[in-house]
């Protein structure tokens, strides 16, 4: 018997420059795959979070020799391709606390000729993390990538990451953070999810302000690189750097949205701000948050990103490069489309033709990534509510 056998069916897959094994998929898995239930997690539909990994490590890091880990590894692709794609990597460390990931993973290295730079473990994330949280054992890049929600694992990813280190993170657990479960998202993320058709970019603002405010707890403060939404999930990169002074600018950043339930307007303000009436109205708001106020990326770097993206072909995460680098970044909130046209009983006009007309009357306007039907602006709603209106007249 081969001692080196697995105990379940594989397939070669190819994703990016490598080539590798995985569970077999059932038929039809173009549709619909239930990673939960094979052997050893693997989800092809997950490509494009790999590729933005690839990406950004390559964007973020300008040396060679970096130190990569990835606790919640699968089938290791991500971690092999990080490698095997930037050509920067000294150093990889993979684990997974499933034995039968274990085994693939080592096989995968091995076939990657990675076997050299690459420890593969067979624990639990946590430990491996801690295990890493002084000087030389930490890592220059931390993803951190489960199925669900990344809170038990963030404190420890963050003390596992160098000063100036780069961490990915990955949320899969949206009814929380969308606000279809708030209880669940107060104790998972300490956190009030807005529930509204707005509320894309609130979960990732709340995952964004949760990764913050516990860097904040250990002397850390972040700098988001990128933060994206995508179908079953919210990914956000941060640069990681030591220092209490940095961690409070960062905590600047973080702090709450109002919305008013009399005229539907949203205001923000940062943690030490003093409560405040509806401005428009005088009712009294309801608050959600905590949750990010900030930038959720670093244009230069998306701008770097997208050129190696062209590069490489890599075509879904060029798209989405380019429209979030459109994006307006100073406005942690958009309006949709229906919801207008719901509340004016009118036909909606396309998102497009509202964000060039409010620019047009010089106002700040973009469409955004997390919904295709929304758009941000800074023209006040009366103005937002005008141009609709005009709009859907015009193009009826
Ligand atoms: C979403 S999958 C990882 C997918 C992989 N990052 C990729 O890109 O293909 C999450 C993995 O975390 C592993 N896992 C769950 N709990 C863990 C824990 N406490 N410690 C280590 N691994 C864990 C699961 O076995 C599963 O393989
Ligand atoms: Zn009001």
């Amino acid at each position: 018997m081969d001692e080196n056998a697995l105990e379940f069916p594989t397939m070669v897959y190819e994703e990016g420059k490598v080539r590798f094994l995985a569970p077999a998929l059932k038929e039809g898995w173009e549709k619909a795959v239930s990673p939960s239930g094979m052997p050893v997690f693997f989800n092809p539909h997950s490509k494009l979070s790999r590729d933005m990994a690839v990406l950004m490590v390559g964007a973020y890091f300008e040396r060679k020799g970096i130190k990569v880990c990835e606790p919640l590894a699968g089938c290791g692709v991500r971690g092999i391709r990080i490698a095997v794609e930037t050509g920067i990597v000294s150093k990889l460390v993979l684990n997974d606390i499933n034995r039968f990931a274990y085994s693939l993973m080592k096989k995968n290295v091995e076939a990657a000729g990675l076997a050299e730079i690459t420890e593969v473990y067979n624990l639990d994330a946590n430990a491996l993390l801690a295990a890493h949280s002084t000087g030389k054992l930490r890592f220059d890049y931390v993803d951190v990538d489960p199925a669900g929600s990344p809170a038990p694992f963030l404190e420890n990813a963050i003390r596992a990451c160098q000063s100036g280190g780069l961490l990915g993170v990955t949320a899969t657990d949206l009814a929380p953070l969308c606000g279809t479960n708030p209880l669940a998202c107060v104790r998972k993320y300490d956190a009030i999810p807005y529930t509204s058709p707005y509320s894309k970019e609130t979960a990732a603002r709340i995952l964004l302000g949760f990764v913050a405010r516990t860097a904040a707890r250990v002397g850390m403060s972040v700098s988001p690189v990128l933060t994206f939404y995508r179908r079953h999930y919210i990914r956000t990169f941060v640069r990681l750097n030591y220092g209490k002074t940095l961690a409070k600018e960062s905590l600047k950043n973080v702090g709450w949205m109002s919305e008013c339930k009399s005229c539907g307007s949203v205001q923000w303000s940062s943690y030490l701000e003093d409560f405040k009436l509806c401005e428009f109205c005088n009712s009294i708001p309801r608050f959600f948050g905590p949750l990010w106020l900030g930038e959720l990326t670093s244009k230069d770097l998306i701008l770097k990103a997208l050129g190696m993206a062209c590069e490489a072909d890599m075509k879904e995460a060029y798209n989405l490069l380019r429209k979030i680098s459109e994006e307006i970044q100073t406005i942690p909130f958009y309006y949709r489309v229906d919801e207008i046209g719901k509340k004016l009983r009118s036909r909606a006009p396309k998102p497009a033709s509202i964000v060039d007309r409010l620019r047009s009357l010089g106002f700040n306007a973009s469409l955004t990534h997390f919904d295709g039907q929304g758009f941000k602006t800074d023209a006040p709603r009366e103005i937002v509510e005008e141009v609709f209106s005009e709009l859907a007249t015009s193009e009826a």
